[in-house]
C-alpha cells in the first residue's frame, strides 16, 4: 500500500511513523508513506493556505487551490488512478475496525489533514472520495487522526503482524471485546489466575474465553451487541 499524507504540520508525523509496527511495516515494504507539506503548494508568497469565509463568520477556511494542486501532483507522480482521497474531519464516517478493514484493501491512499474551521466545500465536491472522523470530538487538526488511521490500517496489511492469529482474536472481531488475559507469574501479590487457563484443556479454555468475552462486552460495551 502507498499512503501520501498532505498536511500543514508535516513534522508531526516522523516520531509516530518511525516507531513500532508502522516502522516495521515500512521496513518490510508493506507500506510506503510520503508526507507532503501543503504550504509548498501555496501560490501565496507567505505560503498561506487559509482565508476568511465568504458570507462572514468566525474562523478561517482552507483554500481549495493548494489542496487540489497537492492531490493532483501526488496522483501524477504515483501514476496510480486508483488512489482514494480521504479527508480527515469531524464530519466524516466514524472510524471503526470495520472501516479500517475496508480501507486496508485500497492500494493507494491520499490523506488530507483538515485544519482551521474546515475546508472549502469544493474540496469535498470534487476531490474527496471519503471523509473519516476518529470520533465525536474536535481536534485542532487532521494530523493526529491521519496517524490513527495509518496505524489502524497498517497493522491489518498482510504480513505486517508476526502472528496471524493475533488479528483473528482481537477486540471488535465478531463485535466482541477481548476476553481477559494473564501471563506469568501465576500468583502476583496474592492474585491468582483462573484455574482453567492452567488446566491445559484447550476446549475448556476456548469456551471460558468465549463466555468471558461476551460477559465483558455486555458490561463495558453493550452497544456492540446491538
Ligand atoms: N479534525 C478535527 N477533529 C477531528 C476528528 N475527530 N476526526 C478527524 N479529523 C478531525
Amino acid at each position: 500500500m502507498r499512503i501520501d499524507i498532505i498536511a500543514i504540520f508535516p513534522g508531526m508525523f516522523a516520531p509516530i511513523l518511525n516507531e513500532s509496527i508502522v516502522k516495521r511495516a515500512q521496513k518490510k515494504g508493506k507500506v510506503k508513506i510520503y508526507i507532503h507539506d501543503l504550504r509548498s503548494y501555496s501560490l501565496d508568497k507567505h505560503r498561506k493556505v487559509d482565508d476568511r469565509p465568504f458570507g462572514g463568520g468566525s474562523g478561517m477556511l482552507m483554500r481549495p487551490e493548494p489542496i487540489f494542486a497537492a492531490v493532483e501532483d501526488v496522483k501524477s507522480k504515483s501514476k496510480n488512478q486508483k488512489a482514494k482521497v480521504i479527508l480527515l474531519c469531524p464530519q466524516g464516517e466514524k472510524l471503526t475496525q470495520k472501516l479500517a478493514k475496508k480501507i486496508a484493501k485500497y492500494q493507494h491512499l491520499i490523506l488530507i489533514c483538515g485544519h482551521y474551521e474546515g475546508v472549502d466545500e469544493r474540496v469535498r465536491q470534487r476531490l474527496v472520495d471519503e471523509e473519516v472522523s476518529i470520533g465525536d470530538y474536535v481536534l485542532t487538526g487532521g494530523e493526529l487522526p491521519a496517524m490513527v488511521l495509518v496505524d489502524a490500517v497498517a497493522r491489518l496489511l498482510p504480513g505486517v503482524l508476526g502472528d496471524k492469529n493475533s488479528l483473528n482474536f482481537e477486540s471488535f472481531e465478531d463485535n466482541l471485546l477481548e476476553h481477559p488475559h494473564y501471563t506469568r507469574p501465576a500468583n502476583f501479590r496474592g492474585m491468582g489466575v483462573p484455574s482453567v487457563l492452567l488446566s491445559g484443556d484447550h476446549k475448556k479454555i476456548e469456551s471460558w474465553r468465549e463466555k468471558e468475552a461476551l460477559k465483558r462486552t455486555k458490561q463495558k460495551r453493550p452497544d456492540l451487541l446491538g
